[in-house]
């Protein structure tokens, strides 16, 4: 397609102005920073222009699981699935009603628990300070003894905030790592009152998630049917039964590494190493996958541009991705909402957005826009190096969200 038809089809927007949410992170949209993640206002943009209540929307790629909050917002039934195990938590977590807790009693029984529990993970002891594993054991002793799964949920998120507070993380950088700042955070934390200011923050934490989550209730979430999978390869996964319509933010062509910057937290939550490593193993574009045809010229204008082993991560991205996706779009009754940025490889800013809407073009989908968001408060990594080229890369500007239509 030349530039003139693109031109036609593309349209600048900002979802902010045109949804009525506070913010990205208003109600239990932002319980966790998941990297990449979705801002609700995209999901409920497509749900007040192609959606009815009662209809199916399905994401093979859900993160955090935004499409399902939101969804439930406007009385859709979903499916969501994710590599990440971590889905199935936050999304139980970030659809619960508030209820009355004895915070206190809570906070008092942690501090005083006797059971201890230790992460299956060898390199443990590099990312904690000798002096609180004993301390860290018996808080998280204490979470995986509980029977009170309304309680249990509620401690999740802010223990798992607080325990990466505690260890040498930069929460700043893109993967799992340490650094000069994350070293004197700890320092300093070590020569004060470290215990009592863990409590502090777990409790302040829980003070939030229940704001939070009275927030949600004020958006009328209704009791819609919902599937969660989380852990599962959508590379290899069949879909059951059709679904209205498919919205999904696949994985970046520069790869943000999802398990691995979940991976403390995975630990925490008591996944042994190897599972980790297996799922890691499955990430998009670092896998082998089984080529596809891609019915794009721009996919191969752009490929030609690019050599080695660039390429190589270049094709296994598309074939993964859109491998998934093509077999994926054959139970999807209505649209097809795919949100993409443009990332660059090798200097080249790729139009995976065009190349996607060429591609269910050739398959019989009707495109019917490209909507152009600036990112404003996506989170973005202060990384300059993709960790997939090597190269200094020109970040991500724009989101763009492409709308296709069966025919
Ligand atoms: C851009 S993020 C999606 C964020 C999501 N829209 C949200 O609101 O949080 C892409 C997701 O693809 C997942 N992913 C990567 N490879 C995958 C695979 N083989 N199977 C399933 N999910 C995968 C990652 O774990 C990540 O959560």
């Amino acid at each position: 397609m030349e530039k003139e038809r693109w031109m036609e089809k593309e349209k600048r927007i900002r979802f902010r102005d045109l949804i009525a949410f506070p913010s990205t992170t208003y109600a239990t949209f932002g319980l966790y920073r998941y990297p990449a993640k979705f801002i609700p206002h995209v999901i409920a943009y497509v749900l007040e222009k192609y959606a009815k209540p009662g209809i199916e929307i399905f994401d093979p790629f859900a993160g955090y699981g935004t499409a399902g909050i939101v969804a439930r917002i406007y009385n859709c039934n979903y499916e969501l699935w994710d590599l990440n195990p971590l889905l199935e938590t936050f999304h139980s977590i970030a659809i619960m009603k508030p209820k009355e807790v004895n915070l206190r009693e809570v906070l008092r029984e942690m501090a005083s628990c006797k059971e201890e529990f230790v992460p299956r993970w060898s390199n443990f002891e590099y990312w904690f300070p000798q002096d609180f594993l004993p301390f860290l054991f018996k808080v998280w002793g204490f979470y995986h003894s509980l029977t009170d799964t309304y309680i249990k949920l509620l401690l999740t998120i802010p223990l798992l905030k607080t325990s990466r507070y505690f260890s040498y993380d930069d929460p700043q950088r893109q993967k799992l790592s340490k650094s000069p700042k994350s070293k004197k955070r700890i320092e300093s934390l070590l020569a004060r009152n470290w215990k009592d200011e863990f409590f502090q923050m777990v409790g302040e934490e829980i003070g939030k998630m229940i704001k939070r989550m009275k927030e949600y209730q004020l958006l009328s979430p209704k009791q819609t049917k919902a599937v969660v999978k989380g852990g599962v390869d959508t590379l290899s996964m069949q879909l059951e039964g059709k679904k209205d319509i498919l919205i999904t933010s696949p994985p970046y062509l520069q790869s943000h590494e999802y398990i691995r910057q979940a991976k403390m937290d995975l630990f925490w939550l008591g996944y042994s190493e190897d599972y980790i490593k297996k799922l890691s193993k499955l990430e998009i574009p670092y896998r082998d996958v089984n080529p596809i045809t891609i019915y794009s010229e721009v996919y191969s204008q752009y490929r030609d541009k690019i050599e080695g082993y660039y390429q190589k991560i270049y094709d296994r991205y598309f074939w993964g991705v859109l491998g998934a996706l093509t077999r994926l779009q054959e139970n999807i009754c209505s649209y097809l909402c795919l949100f993409v940025g443009r990332t660059s490889m090798r200097g080249y800013q790729i139009p995976i957005d065009r190349i996607f809407a060429e591609h269910f073009s050739a398959l019989g989908w009707m495109h019917k826009v490209t909507l152009i968001d600036t990112i404003v408060a996506r989170r973005l990594f202060s990384y300059r190096i993709n960790p997939a080229t090597g190269i200094n890369d020109k970040r991500t500007r724009t989101e763009n969200l492409v709308i296709l239509q069966k025919k």
